[in-house]
């Protein structure tokens, strides 16, 4: 039996209502006990005194890309769920835009197979909507579900044809399982470069307009309506997507959604201008699909956060190799290597006011796992919370220490961040996944007596 009590920590979980100075026992890999004084009656354990800091649930994330198979000169699911846990993450949806595309039985069956050998914290496969992502004709669905899959998603590019969509909520409806949309029309982005706006002006890029964004979630919460079937929006980022989703939920439609750390806190002009106006650049560290919008844009996803439009903050963790970013901006990869950062970045907001710490803690714990059903679909019960019997997934955090991000330290292959030099207040100390300690930071990890086994990789 191996035995972890952390003693004197603030453990905050939203789910069950605590937020107090109390201990928690770890036991095989599942929560035991929470309260006060509990880990002084436990003998023979390891020991974690977490004065000052907090523990919360581990983080899940519904959106990242692992790049295994086919693009491993990106990143790998070694060390993608490595940055994971670096980031307090452990639970991680894995995208689909891989090499084969997950569009059959035998690919997620070869992929389930990496992941056991190689995962660091739990990866939860998501399969492609269409065959190889075309967007022409269904893939598997029934198949697809019995192989393991959480949500099917063509995400980096939107199912555009109309019918199809339906037809694919239709089967979600069958089926139960999530259809995440990635909502762009692919007829008003073709090109874009950036966010359409004054920015993509001054810089003379072809921009991607918020109307196509809208367009899409205005049409598939339609769809959804029709169909009964459960239509996730994948990173929603304007202030229009929130407004159509918080009516489509008000209606009761089966619509889910997340928002992206840099929806939450970036703006276009971080592509063009680095905190002066004198000097233009074209920062490709800040391209991504969907683009980077406007003030408004920030506002009214944080608001959709603290009131629970927007169910998850979900990372959209999308690692590229520097020769796929250090390149004209018109041929640079969209996306952003975000797991290491997301939950700093993240607390911008909670530091500005916008919503409480709680609610961060929820958007990433709790809401993610009962937005797509993970509990139940994973046999997991109590995953996303601090219930006793649920899996010993924890993080450990400082929610005021200031760092600064240096990607030298990051675990994932993809360095493309915008973050780069940046200092952000809120560090993950340590994360433990099913029992086991899988990040120590190293200001912590003397103290604590830990060591990172992700030391040096
Ligand atoms: O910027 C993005 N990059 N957006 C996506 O939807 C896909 C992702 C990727 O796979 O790199």
């Amino acid at each position: 039996m191996t035995t972890l009590a952390i003693h004197n920590a603030r453990i905050i979980d939203p789910e069950l209502n605590l937020d107090g100075i109390v201990d928690i026992v770890l036991v095989d890999g599942r929560i035991a006990r929470v309260g006060p004084n509990e880990a002084e009656m436990v003998i023979d354990a390891e020991r974690i005194d977490a004065t000052g800091l907090v523990v919360s649930a581990g983080f899940v994330d519904l959106h990242c890309h692992l790049r295994e198979p086919g693009f491993e000169y990106k990143e790998t699911i070694a060390t993608g769920t490595a940055a994971a846990a670096r980031g307090g993450f452990t639970t991680v949806c894995a995208m689909p835009n891989t090499s084969p595309p997950m569009d059959s039985q035998a690919s997620i069956e070869s992929l389930l197979r990496q992941i056991e050998q190689s995962a660091q914290v739990r990866v939860l496969p998501i399969g492609c909507i269409t065959v190889g992502r075309q967007g022409d004709e269904l893939a598997p669905a029934g198949e697809l579900v019995d192989s393991g899959v959480v949500a099917l998603s063509d995400d980096g590019d939107a199912v555009a044809d109309a019918a199809l969509m339906q037809a694919a909520l239709s089967y979600s409806s069958l089926f139960n399982l999530p259809v995440s949309q990635h909502a762009e029309d692919p007829s008003l982005v073709s090109d874009g470069q950036m966010h359409e706006g004054w920015v993509s002006t001054r810089l003379g890029l072809r921009g991607r307009p918020s109307s196509a964004e809208e367009i899409f979630v205005a049409r598939d919460i339609a769809l959804a309506e029709l169909t009964g079937g459960h239509l996730h929006i994948a990173h929603v980022s304007t202030a229009g997507s929130v407004a159509l989703i918080a009516a489509a939920k008000a209606r009761g439609v089966n619509v889910t959604a997340e928002v992206t750390p840099h929806h939450l806190t970036l703006t276009h002009e971080l592509v063009a201008f680095d905190g002066n106006y004198k000097d233009i650049r074209y920062d490709a560290s800040a391209k991504v699909n969907p683009p980077l919008r406007v003030d408004s844009d920030l506002e009214a996803l944080g608001i959709g956060i603290r009131d629970g439009i927007i169910d998850a903050i979900a990372t959209d963790h999308a690692p590229h190799s520097l020769s796929d970013k250090e390149i004209e901006f018109d041929l640079a990869a969209p996306g952003i290597s975000m797991l290491e950062t997301a939950f700093a970045l993240t607390m911008t907001r909670v530091h500005d006011g916008t919503f409480p710490l709680g609610t961060l803690i929820r958007s990433l714990t709790s809401a993610p796992v009962r937005a797509w059903d993970l509990d139940k679909r994973t046999g997991l019960s109590g995953l996303g919370t601090l219930a006793p019997g649920a899996p010993a997934d924890l993080v450990i955090f400082d929610p005021d220490m200031e760092w600064t991000v240096d990607v030298g330290d990051f675990r994932s292959k993809g360095k493309n961040t915008p973050l780069e030099g940046r200092t952000l207040k809120g560090k993950v100390l340590v994360t433990i996944s099913e029992g086991e300690i899988m990040h120590a930071d190293s200001l912590v990890a003397g103290r604590l007596r830990l060591t990172d086994r992700n030391e040096g990789i």
